[in-house]
């Protein structure tokens, strides 16, 4: 959508994968997850959002037709915590559905029908972005739903990123062929579970869907589960690794007030994070496949390559691919950084490695006859001193 937000993938918190709608989700939850923000560096990091899923509402509109925030989740209500977001330096997020009710069994009131009504309300809180669900859709089509709600969005005159949450369910027209029109982002497939074999799968549903993402229209195969405990933390590599590659949005789903070093060093690998955030907007695509093994290559805007070498299997495996077979040929020599070691090297077209079982390597890779970037030319100055 172009609305001038979202130019690189969405980056933030949501709090569905780690509290559902449990009584944990409440006001202290959010306001320990925007000061961890802040304290652990994930702010300084590039995460800037701090959104709110289902179950923040009562189960009944009032006497106006406004929704009203849980008072005994939220007691100071909803403005005040965009407000509390806002003071630290980030951006609030809220969350409803495009039917009669949101997805909870509870009943909670959706936007169907309410659109330009709860636009303004969200608007008046402070919301900059919207999460817009698909249940209780009552048939209606889903391109109009969701239309409604962005021109909803548009009329209140506050940037508000607009994401829609159809999971690819259905079409033709799928979602991603009419997306960039009506969103910011869309989710591609149904909701992640943590553990390895959900989120593989995500990623597979959206290998073919790159040419449908871009600045500002960005494919969603859903919500971050690092730090869950579900997966080990090789595998939640892979997990950020893959995001990132594919130009996901990076939105935190685990409780980072009590997350581990390792957890908190996953997420805020600034090498990874800078694919995901390259300003070309190009997702990942598929070089070779075979054997539980793959690799994939994202071209950036100066003109390196981001490859993922990745190992389905779960004993170690070669993967390996070439220069010229991620368009990069013509140079004698190419330099490789390996993002999660921080090992570089250079090569005179071969890329490969030893991967772990559910494992990646990742590398960005630059042609070696390129002028290093300043930060590596000084970088190498010091290193010869
Ligand atoms: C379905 C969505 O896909 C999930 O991400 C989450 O928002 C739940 N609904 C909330 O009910």
């Amino acid at each position: 959508l172009e609305n001038g937000l979202a130019r690189t993938p969405p980056m933030g918190f949501n709090n569905w994968n780690t509290t559902g709608c449990t009584a944990t989700f409440n006001e202290a939850f959010v306001i320990g997850i925007a000061d961890k923000f802040v304290s652990a560096g994930l702010k300084d990091a590039g995460y800037t959002y701090v959104n709110l899923d289902d179950c923040w509402a009562l189960p009944s509109r009032d006497g106006n037709g406004n929704l009203v925030p849980d008072p005994a989740r939220f007691p100071h209500g909803i403005k005040y915590l965009a407000d509390y977001v806002h003071g630290k330096g980030l951006k609030f997020g809220i969350y409803s559905s495009a039917g009669t009710k949101t997805c909870n069994t509870n009943g909670f009131p959706g936007g169907l029908g309410h659109e330009q009504q709860d636009a303004n309300l969200w608007a008046s809180w402070g919301v900059d972005y919207l999460k817009y669900d698909n249940c209780n859709n009552q048939n209606v089509d889903a391109r109009t739903r969701y239309t409604a709600m962005r021109d909803a969005l548009a009329n209140t005159g506050r940037p508000i990123v607009y994401s829609i949450c159809e999971w690819g369910r259905t079409g033709p027209p799928k979602v991603w062929e009419w997306g960039a029109d009506v969103g910011n982002l869309w989710r591609t497939t149904g909701d992640i579970s943590d553990n390895w074999t959900s989120m593989i799968s995500r990623v597979h549903t959206n290998d073919d869907l790159a040419q449908f993402a871009g600045p500002g229209h960005w494919n969603d195969p859903d919500m971050l589960e690092v730090g869950n405990g579900g997966m080990t933390d090789t595998e939640y590599r892979t997990h950020f690794s893959l995001w990132a590659e594919m130009a996901a949005p990076l939105l935190i789903g685990s409780d980072i007030r009590s997350a581990s070093s390792t957890t908190l060093a996953t997420l805020k690998n600034t090498d990874v994070i800078a694919v995901d955030q390259d300003a070309l907007g190009r997702q990942g695509t598929i070089v070779s496949a075979g054997g539980g093994v793959v690799v994939y290559n994202k071209v950036l805007a100066n003109g390196d390559r981001a490859v993922v070498l990745l190992n389905e299997n779960t004993t170690t495996a070669t993967v390996s691919t070439t220069a010229a077979a991620i368009g990069l040929a013509g140079s004698p020599s190419y330099r490789l950084k390996d993002l999660w070691s921080k090992a570089t090297s250079t090569t005179t077209g071969s890329i490969g490695a030893s991967v772990p079982g559910h494992g990646v390597v990742m590398y960005r890779v630059s042609r070696g006859d390129a002028v290093p970037n300043r930060h590596e030319a000084e970088a190498a100055t010091i290193g010869q001193g």
